[in-house]
């Protein structure tokens, strides 16, 4: 099946903030329900092996996403500063503490700030970005210096495409009273007029249909392909489903390879 790239309503100009807030905030409860943090730890571990601080800078973190669990659940925890184009401030600020922190002004993944050192992660945004862009965050990464994680929960798959998204609807039914911070509208929106249900259940539909695949993954970076830099990637096993991950970094930075 050919990667299409449709549109979320989540990205479009005109949709009212709150709804996509709505979406990003599901999707981390979602995604600290079923533990997609802990399919992650590996792979952010070898990451943070290649970094020159001990930091990492979540791009496109939504809602959060499976970000502060995985420095949770990391030995000698990692600090995480959380930034996104457009961020769900509410939901991103309910998680700051300690080591968590969130980016005061919008960061573009594509040109992040070169004072923002650390392993970069992007979870479930990448389908977001058109190819070029795609590529563009991760040239971004690769001129910095900085090492980058990228996985996505969602896959072109059939099973994602058909029973996965089925059961969407049902899945925002049933968690929308555990997303934090409770918002009376989203709970009108999902029980009383169940707008939320199909409208995340159409950009989680939508999202399978962009996400790229492993061949597609190969071809955005291999015009990157350079002596020091590595580009590694693959796909885990996670429950019913499966994490697509792409993996980069500079050899030269290495602190203590895992
Ligand atoms: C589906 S959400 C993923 C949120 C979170 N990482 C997760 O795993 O739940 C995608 C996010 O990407 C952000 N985004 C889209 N394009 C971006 C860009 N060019 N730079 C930074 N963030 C972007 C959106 O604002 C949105 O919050």
């Amino acid at each position: 099946m050919d990667r299409v790239h449709l549109f979320e309503l989540a990205d479009l100009a005109w949709y009212p903030r709150t709804l996509a807030d709505a979406g990003t905030a599901y999707l981390r409860t979602l995604q600290a329900k079923v533990g997609v943090a802990q399919y992650l730890v590996p792979l952010a571990t070898r990451g943070l092996a290649y970094s020159p601080t001990r930091r990492i800078v979540d791009l496109c973190a939504g809602g959060g996403g499976p970000t502060p669990d995985l420095v949770a659940a990391l030995p000698d925890r990692p600090e995480l500063l959380l930034t996104d184009l457009h961020p769900n401030q509410a939901s991103l600020e309910d998680l700051v503490d300690d080591g968590v922190s969130v980016h005061p002004t919008p960061v573009d993944a594509r040109t992040v700030p070169a004072d923002l050192t650390g392993l970069r992660t992007i979870f479930n945004a990448l389908h977001h970005l058109q190819p070029d862009d795609a590529r563009a965050v991760f040239r971004d990464a690769q001129a910095a210096g900085q090492p980058i994680l990228m996985a996505e929960v969602s896959e072109r798959s059939f099973l994602s495409l058909t029973l996965g998204s089925a059961l969407i609807p049902l899945f925002v039914w049933l968690m929308m009273p555990m997303v934090r911070p409770v918002r009376l509208s989203w709970l009108l929106l999902t029980y009383v007029v169940p707008l939320l249900p199909l409208t995340i259940a159409w950009d989680g539909w939508v999202s399978q249909w962009r996400t790229y695949s492993l061949a597609e993954q190969e071809a955005l970076v291999a015009p990157l392909q350079r002596e020091g830099w590595t580009w590694e990637m693959g796909q885990v096993q996670a429950g019913p489903g499966r994490i697509t991950w792409l993996l980069g970094y500079p050899l030269a930075a290495a602190t203590s390879p895992a």
